[in-house]
């Protein structure tokens, strides 16, 4: 399964591209605005650092617009991957860019029908939001699993992009039904390192080799 970072602070995705786990990143308005930085900037500046899809997602509603917007921003570098939003304007960009050979990621799916209607549209990626389905007391994974299903059947090739994700069991269950990819929070990816019987472990390796009193170096 790959792995996105979904942020837009360069710091992390610095640290996190030197573990070599890092597949890609996305972006959106949201994660824009809390970095504080000039759009076009940070995203050129993401692109520089990751050689993966790097998802940047167009502000306007209306598909004029859009595809202007979208051709602006797949201009400054090859790994980018254009966000539209799941609406019928957004779908009609997704089949022109897709046609373009320009890569899109189609957000804001919440249903498994919206997902299969993105699929036809030609989308790279499809980004299902799972955490904020659960906000409601929906079932974030049971959608990812009908997706799953519904591609399979059609064999779309439409990569599954598990997004919203809040948590390391969203990531375990995206990876056992077979999702392509999750865009992870970089808190919550930074989770996945940890287990306490690994911080345990290491403690008492360590005190028993100082007991040693040997040296590797
Ligand atoms: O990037 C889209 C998605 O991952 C947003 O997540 O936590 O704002 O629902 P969240």
């Amino acid at each position: 399964m790959k792995f996105f970072a979904d942020t837009a602070e360069l710091e992390e995705i610095r640290e996190l591209t030197a573990t070599g786990l890092l597949d890609g990143v996305t972006t959106n308005p949201s994660l824009i605005k809390k970095s504080g930085r000039d759009f076009l900037e940070v995203i050129k500046e993401i692109c520089d650092l990751v050689e993966g899809p790097v998802s940047a997602e167009v502000v306007a509603t209306d598909f004029d617009t859009m595809v202007k917007e979208a051709l602006k921003l797949s201009a400054i570098a090859k790994n980018i991957v254009i966000k539209v939003p799941m609406t019928l304007d957004g779908l009609k960009t997704c089949k022109l860019l897709s046609e373009k050979k320009i890569m899109v990621n189609v957000t804001l799916c919440f249903s498994a029908n919206q997902a299969l209607l993105a699929a036809k549209a030609g989308a790279s990626f499809i980004s299902p939001f799972v955490g904020r389905l659960d906000d409601i007391s929906e079932d974030g994974m049971a959608l990812i699993e009908d997706i799953r299903l519904i591609y399979d059947n059609y064999g779309f090739e439409t990569q599954i992009l598990v997004a919203s994700i809040r948590h390391p069991i969203h990531v375990l269950e995206a990876a056992r039904i077979g999702a392509d990819a999750a865009t992870i929070p970089t808190d919550v990816l930074r989770k996945l390192f940890h287990h306490p019987l690994t911080d345990k472990g290491l403690e008492a390796f360590l005190k028993d080799w100082e007991e040693t009193g040997q040296t590797i170096l």
